[in-house]
């Protein structure tokens, strides 16, 4: 497995586990009031950057560009704000990092939107 792939999929597998052992926590306690910020640590941390991974994984050469390393950079740290910033928004102590990670989240999507585009010519 090339760079980025190997870089989406082992940051997507470090998250899982971490929301894994949140959710035994929450089943454990039957505190569940931070389920939104577990259930978008799995999606966010896991499922997208795993399949931004199988992307790569398919396509080598949308790896190899200095955007690849943006992408991978702005979708790690968007995961890394929203989670924590959704405690917070529940907590009701503020909402500046749900925000910055929103931003984030979305904007490493249309990063993958242009790279899908600009690499179509190049799928299996
Ligand atoms: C060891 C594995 C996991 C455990 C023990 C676990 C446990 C839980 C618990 C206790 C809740 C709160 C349920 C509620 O209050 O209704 C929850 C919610 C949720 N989890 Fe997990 N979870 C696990 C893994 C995952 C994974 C891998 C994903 C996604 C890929 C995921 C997605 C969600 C979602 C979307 C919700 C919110 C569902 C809702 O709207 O209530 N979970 N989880
Ligand atoms: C910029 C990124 C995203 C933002 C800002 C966002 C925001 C939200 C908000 C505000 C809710 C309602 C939570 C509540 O009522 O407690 C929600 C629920 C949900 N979202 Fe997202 N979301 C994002 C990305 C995603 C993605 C990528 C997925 C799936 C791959 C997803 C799946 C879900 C699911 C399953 C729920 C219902 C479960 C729950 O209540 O926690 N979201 N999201």
């Amino acid at each position: 497995m090339q760079g980025t792939a190997f870089r989406f999929f082992a940051t997507a597998t470090v998250f899982v586990v971490f929301g894994m052992a949140w959710g035994i926590h929450m089943s454990a306690t039957g505190d569940h009031l931070h389920a939104p910020a577990h259930a978008h640590l799995n999606l966010l941390g896991w499922v997208t950057m795993a399949l931004f991974g199988v992307y790569y994984h398919l396509v080598p050469s949308a790896g190899t560009s200095r955007l690849a390393l943006i992408h991978y950079a702005v979708a790690t740290l968007g995961v890394l704000l929203i989670t924590p910033g959704i405690v917070m928004a529940i907590d009701g102590t503020g909402e500046a990092l749900a925000k910055a990670g929103s931003v984030l989240s979305i904007l490493s999507m249309l990063i993958f939107l242009w790279t899908v585009i600009s690499t179509r010519s190049k799928t299996a």
